[in-house]
């Protein structure tokens, strides 16, 4: 039995703490200067020492980040691992190259959580296997850049928040547009001022995704099924629903609400918020379904629009998965102000309009830094990341609401102060909590203030 194995256990008592108080207001924060201060305790390095990292999660986006990181002179990849053999040759052979030697191979990942000298570890999974991998590394005292959405439901994101708090880990989360000039001098510019009063955000996503009709099938060879489907509800194996495909499936992910929400509204949240720590919204309805793409497998929205209410500043934003948007990118994130300025934000580029639709100049902040450096610096530093996982999980929570409210069928009410639904409507939603699937075992973390579920 591994170390975390035996770990998991641990009572709810042996992890309650107490939460501070509400930071105290301050000034608005230049969103494109580099982390904040640190308020994470911890032993910092010097700036040569190397981190040893470990991917879990091979082939698609972990081996992105992986590659990203050993950009850096300061870092080694020591190990890969992947409950498909499948989907390991090609990042094997990218650290064989690189390193002259080959990484450590494993299918369970807590045998990476074991070894002492492996410091962080890349969580590329699916979401539905963040919470418990992110947790345990958390317990095993390792830090981790950990993709987005950082969670399959709302609880396990306030989990894993209490877990990176309590444990004292530095998080960057893969929200990588938050380290990126067009979305990083619009926020700056929305948090000077100069747009005005903003009141209404919207964000947007173009879906056409379909998965099609499949009926099941034995799993590849070299697949092990059973692990990779992990605390989510089995189904039998269908390619459709398992690499990649899983995003359009509600039993693993949250469809593009929380797979490009935990991006575009991020840029909302951040601009109508002083600092990282974010406005959370008050209420929020939604409405769509399956409406646009029939005959498919996907169970995730095609179409939806939601309206969240937000207090403290005053203003409503609009969330919308669908197709018509013309002569709109096929993203983005717009800032609406009481005069009827606009300022509009998508990957590439950003522009400001006044109240006739002409463009006028805007103001450029210092570029941010490389959000994988940033990352690789607050582990020595033990300052917060730019994406820390605090504050993603803010973003995270709000992209769920909107599955929420959906599958609720009613409007659901946020409780910023026990930062939780407040209220039954939502919380029957696998968006809130799920059952994990025997064998498996969240670990819980609650502020003593805050009672969840
Ligand atoms: N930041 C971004 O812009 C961005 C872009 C794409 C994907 N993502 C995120 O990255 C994550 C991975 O997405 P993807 O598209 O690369 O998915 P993917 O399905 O292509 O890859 C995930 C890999 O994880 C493996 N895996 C599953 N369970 C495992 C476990 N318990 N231990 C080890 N390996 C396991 C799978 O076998 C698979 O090889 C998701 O959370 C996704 O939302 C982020």
């Amino acid at each position: 039995m591994s170390e975390i194995e035996k770990n998991t256990d641990w009572t709810r008592r042996q992890f309650i703490v107490r939460t501070g108080a509400a930071a105290a207001a301050g000034a608005v924060a230049p969103f494109a200067l580099a982390s904040a201060p640190g308020s994470l305790k911890g032993i910092s390095r010097s700036a040569n020492e190397k981190l040893v990292i470990g991917l879990v999660g091979c082939g698609g986006m972990g081996a992105a980040n992986m590659r990203n990181l050993m950009n850096f002179p300061d870092v080694e990849i020591a190990a890969v691992c992947d409950v498909d053999e499948n989907r390991m040759p090609g990042d094997i052979s990218t650290v064989e190259k690189k390193y002259g030697r080959r990484p450590d191979v494993y299918k369970d990942y807590r045998k990476i959580l074991d070894r002492k000298d492996i410091d962080a570890v890349i969580v590329g999974t699916p979401d539905h296997w963040h919470a418990l991998v992110l947790i345990h590394a958390c317990q095993a005292g390792k830090d981790a850049y950990c993709e987005k959405p950082i969670s399959h439901n709302i609880v396990e994101a306030q989990y894993m928040a209490e877990a990176v708090k309590q444990h004292k880990r530095v998080v960057q989360c893969g929200t990588w547009q938050r380290s990126t000039k067009e979305f990083t001098d619009a926020i700056d510019y929305i948090r000077s001022g100069k747009l005005g009063r903003v009141t209404l955000c919207r964000a947007w996503i173009s879906d056409d995704f379909r998965a099609g009709r499949q009926k099941p099938t034995t799993p590849p060879a070299g697949l092990d099924y059973d692990s990779w489907v992990g605390p989510a509800a089995m189904l039998p194996y269908q390619s459709n629903r398992c690499h990649w495909n899983w995003r359009w499936f509600m039993n693993f992910g949250g469809g593009l609400s929380t797979d490009w929400g935990v991006h575009m509204m991020d840029i909302a949240l951040l601009g109508m918020s002083k600092d990282e720590n974010l406005v959370m919204p008050t209420k929020v309805s939604a409405f769509g379904g399956q409406l646009a793409i029939l005959d498919d497998d996907r169970t995730a929205p095609d179409s939806m629009e939601a309206i969240y209410e937000f207090h403290d500043p005053n203003f409503t934003m609009h969330w919308s998965i669908g197709r018509d948007h013309p002569g709109k990118e096929s993203h983005g994130t717009e800032f609406v102000s009481a005069d009827g300025r606009t300022l509009r934000v998508w990957r590439g580029g950003w522009k400001v309009l006044d109240s006739g639709g002409k463009e006028i100049p805007k103001e450029e902040s210092a570029p941010p830094p490389n959000h994988w450096r940033d990352f690789v610096d607050c582990v020595k530093t033990r300052n917060k990341p730019r994406a820390d996982l605090g504050s993603v999980a803010q973003t995270t929570i709000v992209c769920h609401l909107s599955n929420a409210a959906l599958y609720a069928g009613e409007t659901v009410h946020w409780d910023g102060e026990r930062n939780d639904i407040a209220g039954k409507a939502g919380k029957n939603t696998l968006s809130y909590k799920r059952p994990y699937r025997k064998g498996y075992k969240l670990p819980v973390y609650k502020p003593l203030s805050t009672e969840v579920g």
